[in-house]
């Protein structure tokens, strides 16, 4: 079945997909893939796409390359979303995004100017990171680490890092490497994915959810900010790379 955040990974290439490439593959970087699991359903779907995906831990990179196995026009380089990609041009993607990843990055400020350096100019920039960690704590281990995170960012190792991410210092970052800001957009309610376990493959229940997610976005936004991201923990910060290159500034 598809997910919720599967579909919003459909929902992202297909904006993406607007934009004129002159004829070539859509190129798609993918900041923090996991193990790409996503990705063979996604190339079926746009098997006009070229994609990228970065990822730091060795046992999630293992199972990028398992999955990716044999899926043309699909790599993953093993590494931190901090560092130049090696083999992979700058400002030639069309896309960029994250999924799930700012939330667990130390250095936000290099980790989105790396995307904006590899971003093509008019390029789309989709950053949806979760909440929940912060929002809705499993675990006392979880609590104290987003503590520790949002006060003392210094202590925990790059492996173990989460914390509460504010908006608004996401748009920030996006409006100094010169991505202007689109919109904001929240999602997952946790009612709704609890719900979305449940149900079979193709389900039209959770297509509905999501279309239902995207279309009423405007009285989401009209929900004060801490109660609508408790309701919608994973928020995504959509922009475009201006003409202008000033990612280079942090890296
Ligand atoms: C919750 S997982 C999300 C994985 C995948 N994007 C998904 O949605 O299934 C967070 C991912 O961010 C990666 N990550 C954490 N810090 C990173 C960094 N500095 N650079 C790149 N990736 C990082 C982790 O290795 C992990 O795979």
């Amino acid at each position: 079945m598809k997910s919720l955040k599967e579909m919003f990974i459909v929902e992202v290439v297909k904006e993406a997909s607007k934009r004129s490439t002159d004829g070539r593959p859509l190129r798609v970087l993918d900041l923090g893939c996991g193990t790409a699991s996503y990705v063979p359903a996604l190339l079926r779907e746009f098997p006009a796409i070229e994609y990228v995906g970065v990822e730091p831990i060795a046992a999630s990179y293992q199972g990028a390359l398992k999955n990716l196995a044999g899926v043309d026009r699909a790599k993953v380089h093993f590494q931190l979303g901090y560092d130049s990609i090696q083999d992979e041009a700058e400002k030639s993607f069309d896309v960029v995004f994250s999924l799930s990843v700012l939330e667990h990055i130390k250095h936000l400020d290099r980790f989105l100017a790396l995307g904006v350096k590899y971003a093509a100019s008019g390029a789309l920039i989709v950053h949806r990171y979760d909440l929940g960690h912060a929002l809705h704590t499993h675990s006392l281990k979880e609590w104290i680490h987003v503590r520790l995170g949002n006060n003392v960012p210094g202590i925990l190792p790059e492996r173990q890092f989460v914390r509460y991410v504010p908006e608004p210092e996401v748009r920030a970052l996006y409006e100094k490497h010169g991505v202007r800001v689109e919109k904001t957009t929240y999602h997952q309610m946790p009612n709704h994915k609890a719900f979305e376990k449940f149900q079979a493959a193709e389900s039209e229940s959770v297509k509905a959810l999501f279309a239902w997610e995207m279309e009423y976005q405007k009285d989401i936004l009209n929900i004060p900010v801490e109660k609508r991201e408790k309701l919608f923990p994973a928020v995504a910060v959509w922009g475009e790379k201006g003409p202008g290159d000033l990612s280079q500034d942090s890296l």
